[in-house]
C-alpha cells in the first residue's frame, strides 16, 4: 500500500518570526522562502500582513520570487485583516488565506468576552468574506486544544460550509498531552468525515511541555494530514513543532506511521543553517536533527560501534540531511579505535610504537581540553617528529607574574642526571624564562624569531610556538604546542637549545608517515 502523504506546512516565517527578537527583514524573509521551496514544503506562510506595511510588502516579495510552494497570509476574523491579506498575497502564484478565532472558554471570556454563538457567527461571517476573493482558505480555531470537544465540533462543522478547506487544530498553548491530542483527532475524524480528505486536517502544537513534536505525530497516526512546523522550532515561548523532527521521524519509522511528505531531506541541514544565522537564534548543540551534537560521537564504546557499523549508534545517516558525515569527537573518552582511524584520515599511517606514543600524548592533552581538534592532532604529530636528543631536559618552570614588578622565572634542567636551578627576571614571562634558561647553559644565543599561534579552535585551544636561535655560528628551529603557552614557548626554545648542542639533528619527515 501507498504511503499516505502528509503536506507540510512551514510557519518558520510567521510563527517561527514571532519568536522574541527573531525579526527578519523582508530580504531575509525571501532568502530564506527560497530555501523553504528547495526544501519542497507545500505551503510557507510568510507572515501576518496586518501587522504593517512592511510585513504586506515582504509577503509579496516572497510571493515574487517563491513560485512552488502555496504561500499563505494570517488573518483575523476581521475584515481588514483579510483585506490586508488580499493585498499581500496578489502576486502569489498558488495563495491561501489562513484565518483564525479563539474558541477556548477562557479566550471567548476574557480575550474576545463573546458568547459562543457571536463567536460562531464571527467566524462563519468572515469565512464567507474570505472566499469571495479565496478558494483555499485555512480556519484556525485558536486554543482548539483547551476547547470543549461540542464546541469545537460544532465550530469546525461551520467554517466548513462557510468555505474553509484547510481545518487547523492548533494546541496553542502546548498544553495537549499525545494520547489525549490523538483522541480529539480521531474524534474530529469520527464526528466529521471529510477530515483528513476532501477537507485537509491540520495540526499545529507548540512546544511548553516540550510535546510539539509528540503531539503532530500522534495526529499524524490518527489521520491528521498536514502538520505545520518551524524549521528549528522557533516560535512563540518555547517554540513550534520541529519540521526536521516531524519529518524525520516519518521517513525514519516508516514502518509505524505508514507515511511520506514530500520533503527534500538533503535540505534540511541548510534550512537549519540559514534560519539560524538570519534569526540570530542559536540551535542548542543536542538539538535533535540538526543540533551540533547530533551525530557526534565521544564514548570510546559509541565510537568504536560506529566505526565497525554506523547504525550500531545512529538511526539517520548524517548524509541524507546533508551532512557530510558522522563526527567521532575526540575527547578524553576516546579511545585507539577512533584515534587510530582519524590519523588515518589525516593521511597518517604510524608504526605501531609510535602510534602507541602518539596516543599517550593524546590522551594527556585531551585531560586539558575539552575537545581535541584534527589541528591539535598535527601539532602533536609535527612535536613528535621534531624530536631530538635532549641534552637538557625540563624539570621545573614556575613563573611569577605580577602588576608591579618584572615577571620572573625559575627554571630547573637536567643534565645527565644533575640538576641545575636558575632564576631570572625579563621583559615579559617568556623572556624571563629563556634569560633562566641561559644562565643554566651558559649558551650565548640569539633570538632570531618568535611566534605564537592558536592551532585550533576554543578557549582551550593549542598554543603553537616556534622560535629562531643563532648560536655556534648555527640557526635552528624549535617547535611545540600546549594548551600552556609559556610551557610551549619553553619546549619550543629547548628544542632548539638541544638542536644547537647535538651534532647532527636528523628529522624524520612527515611524508615518510604520510599515507600514499
Ligand atoms: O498557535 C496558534 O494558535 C496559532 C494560530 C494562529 C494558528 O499560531
Ligand atoms: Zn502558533
Amino acid at each position: 500500500m501507498d504511503n499516505k502523504r502528509i503536506h507540510v506546512f512551514d510557519t518558520t516565517l510567521r510563527d517561527g518570526e514571532q519568536s522574541p527578537g527573531a525579526s527578519l527583514t523582508p530580504k531575509e524573509k525571501c532568502e530564506i522562502a527560497r530555501q523553504l521551496e528547495r526544501l519542497n514544503v507545500d505551503v510557507i506562510e510568510a507572515g501576518f500582513p496586518a501587522s504593517s506595511g512592511g510585513e504586506i510588502e515582504a509577503i509579496q516579495g516572497v510571493s515574487r520570487g517563491v513560485r512552488k510552494p502555496v504561500i499563505c497570509g494570517l488573518a483575523r476574523a476581521i475584515r481588514s485583516d483579510i483585506d490586508a491579506a488580499r493585498k499581500a498575497l496578489r502576486y502569489a502564484k498558488r495563495r491561501r488565506i489562513h484565518v483564525f478565532l479563539a474558541t477556548s472558554q477562557i479566550h471567548r471570556e476574557y480575550k474576545l468576552r463573546k458568547g459562543k454563538g457571536e463567536v460562531l457567527a464571527l467566524a462563519e461571517r468572515h469565512i464567507k468574506y474570505a472566499k469571495k476573493f479565496f478558494d483555499d482558505i485555512q480556519f484556525s480555531p485558536e486554543d482548539a486544544s483547551r476547547t470543549e470537544p461540542d464546541f469545537l465540533l460544532e465550530m469546525v462543522e461551520t467554517a466548513i460550509a462557510a468555505g474553509a478547506t484547510t481545518i487547523n487544530i492548533p494546541d496553542t498553548v502546548g498544553y495537549a498531552i499525545p494520547q489525549e491530542f490523538g483522541r480529539l483527532i480521531r474524534l474530529l475524524i469520527e464526528r466529521i468525515p471529510v477530515l483528513g480528505k476532501d477537507v485537509t486536517l491540520a495540526v499545529h502544537c507548540h512546544n511548553d511541555l516540550g510535546l510539539a513534536t509528540a503531539n503532530s505525530l500522534e495526529a499524524v497516526r490518527s489521520g491528521a494530514n498536514q502538520v505545520e512546523c518551524t524549521i528549528n522550532g522557533i516560535g512563540e515561548r518555547a517554540g513550534n513543532a520541529s519540521l526536521e523532527e516531524i519529518v524525520m521521524a516519518i521517513d525514519t519509522r516508516q514502518d509505524l506511521f505508514g507515511a511520506c511528505t514530500n520533503v527534500k531531506l538533503n535540505e534540511i541541514v541548510k534550512a537549519s543553517r540559514l534560519v539560524s544565522m538570519m534569526t540570530g537564534i542559536p540551535v542548542q548543540p543536542n538539538k535533535a536533527i540538526v543540533g551540533r551534537n547530533a551525530f557526534s560521537h565521544e564514548a570510546g564504546i559509541h565510537q568504536d560501534g560506529v566505526l565497525k557499523k554506523r547504525q550500531t549508534y545512529e538511526i539517520i545517516d548524517p548524509k541524507c540531511i546533508g551532512l557530510s558525515g558522522s563526527q567521532l569527537v575526540l575527547g578524553k573518552h576516546s579511545g585507539r579505535h577512533a584515534f587510530k582511524e582519524r590519523l588515518k584520515k589525516l593521511g597518517y599511517d604510524l608504526k605501531p610504537a609510535d602510534m602507541e606514543k602518539t596516543f599517550k600524548r593524546f590522551k594527556v592533552l585531551a585531560d586539558q581540553k575539552k575537545e581535541v581538534y584534527d589541528e591539535d592532532i598535527e601539532a602533536l604529530l609535527e612535536d613528535e617528529l621534531s624530536k631530538v636528543p635532549e641534552t637538557w631536559i625540563l624539570d621545573y618552570l614556575a613563573v611569577n607574574i605580577a602588576t608591579d614588578r618584572a615577571p620572573e622565572a625559575t627554571v630547573r634542567l637536567r643534565k645527565k642526571g644533575k640538576k641545575y636551578e636558575a632564576i631570572a627576571k625579563g621583559d615579559g614571562p617568556v623572556d624571563a624564562c629563556y634569560k633562566a634558561i641561559e644562565k643554566i647553559t651558559k649558551m650565548k644565543v640569539d633570538l632570531r624569531d618568535y611566534s605564537l599561534k592558536a592551532v585550533s579552535r576554543g578557549e582551550d585551544a593549542l598554543g603553537e610556538v616556534g622560535v629562531k636561535v643563532l648560536g655556534a655560528g648555527r640557526e635552528v628551529t624549535g617547535r611545540a604546542a600546549n594548551t600552556d603557552i609559556i610551557q610551549a614557548s619553553v619546549n619550543a626554545y629547548m628544542q632548539a637549545i638541544n638542536k644547537l648542542c647535538s651534532k647532527s639533528v636528523k628529522r624524520r619527515s612527515f611524508s615518510e608517515l604520510r599515507l600514499v
